[in-house]
């Protein structure tokens, strides 16, 4: 693969994926194609724009403008999505539109130009898990988690809309034989995530001088990977991954929240319980969990961060020596939240 482009590659996970294949595979060239909405940041990928990465910003419905650049490409690797859970809660449209209408355009463009696909998922496609606490012998053994085998269960409209754009791309594989993969990932911690999500909003918080909220009692359970193994193991799935199959990416990280916010708060210097509770989100998935054995075993991917504490650590010292990259809107974020009592 020598040019690939990049959706989405300007937003959290997307950014920290450009920047793996920089500095891991020279001769590859990036085009990042980004409509850059709010969570899509220029400054993310700023330092490495050049003669090997390039940013088209624009939507990934535009077929006009996908198509342009497919003609042109080795791959697509696919991260643009609207991908906020609350978000989804408040206004759905965008979601149908970006996750299922985009991820349409896309897979048509790499069809004409028979382009090899990799779509980014996520594990909450597979709906929830009952609470480890619930489950005979508190469910110890792989055979409580998710695997690629679990049926389709989505919750939210987020979900739902990530759900449909698996299906697509299983559907072109088989009717057009599109030359694609799957990769399906639980929750993603690490530096340039946008501060509405959990773990930034809490360590913005709590340096902003406001204290962190958790839904409900906060028994909720995410499976925790920092966002460069997810890169790594992408990049694995793109060189090696067997085409029409799907890959299910987790590094055992099963936190819950509560646990969560109490080691932010305390690797900040603050007492364990100085947090509020606050309402819970609509239909509030439980809990999450990956068994990767398929990757690891079948493709020879192995996370590498995965201290927690330490990886918190480091995703703390960034938030508080990034100021310049959150402030200005935190404000807007927290009066979105107040408005639901969040
Ligand atoms: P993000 O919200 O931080 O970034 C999304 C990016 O997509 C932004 O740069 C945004 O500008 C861009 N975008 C949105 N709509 C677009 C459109 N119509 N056209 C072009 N660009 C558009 O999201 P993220 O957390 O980095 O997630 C990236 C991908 O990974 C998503 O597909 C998500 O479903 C998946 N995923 C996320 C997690 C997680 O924990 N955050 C876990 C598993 C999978
Ligand atoms: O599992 C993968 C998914 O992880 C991705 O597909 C999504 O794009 C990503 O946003 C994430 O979804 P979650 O809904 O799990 O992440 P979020 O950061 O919104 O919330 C994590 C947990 O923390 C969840 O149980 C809700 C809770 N929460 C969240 C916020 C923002 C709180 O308790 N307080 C908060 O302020």
């Amino acid at each position: 693969m020598k040019k690939i482009i990049v959706t989405g590659g300007a937003g959290f996970i997307g950014s920290n994926f450009v920047h793996y294949v920089y500095n891991n595979h020279p001769g590859v060239h990036i085009t990042v194609l980004d409509k850059l909405t709010y969570a899509g940041n220029k400054a993310n990928i700023e330092a490495i724009l050049g003669d090997r990465v390039e940013l088209v910003v624009g939507d990934i419905a535009d077929a006009e403008l996908v198509n342009k650049l497919a003609a042109d490409t080795d791959a697509i690797v696919h991260y643009a999505a609207e991908s906020h859970n609350d978000n989804s809660l408040n206004d759905p449209s965008p979601f149908v539109h970006t996750n299922i209408m985009g991820t349409f355009v896309l897979l048509e463009a790499a069809r004409k130009y028979n382009v090899r696909f990799h779509h980014v998922s996520t594990d909450e496609v597979y709906g929830d898990l009952p609470l480890r606490e619930d489950l005979p012998g508190h469910g110890e053994g792989e055979g409580e988690k998710f695997t690629a085998e679990t049926p389709y269960n989505p919750s939210s409209p987020y979900s739902s809309t990530k759900a449909g754009s698996d299906l697509l791309v299983r559907a072109w594989v088989r009717s057009f034989g599109l030359q694609a993969t799957i990769s399906n990932c639980s929750n993603n911690y690490g530096p340039y995530q946008h501060i509405e999500k959990f773990i930034p909003r809490q360590i913005t918080n709590v340096l902003s001088g406001i204290r962190p909220k958790l839904y409900g009692a906060g028994k909720n359970v995410r499976d925790w990977i920092h966002t460069n193994d997810h890169s790594s193991a992408v990049w694995t799935i793109l060189e090696k991954g067997v085409i029409g199959e799907t890959y299910l990416i987790g590094a055992d990280g099963e936190e819950d929240n509560k646990t969560v916010v109490e080691m932010i708060l305390e690797a900040m210097g603050q007492s364990k319980d100085a947090y509020d509770h606050v309402n819970d989100r609509a239909g509030h998935d439980l809990r999450y969990a990956i068994d990767s054995r398929k990757l690891r075993e079948e493709l020879g991917w192995t996370p590498e961060f995965t201290d927690f504490k330490a990886g918190l650590a480091e995703t703390i010292k960034w938030y508080t020596e990034n100021e310049n990259w959150w402030k200005a809107e935190k404000e807007d974020v927290e009066a979105f939240y107040a408005k639901q009592g969040q």
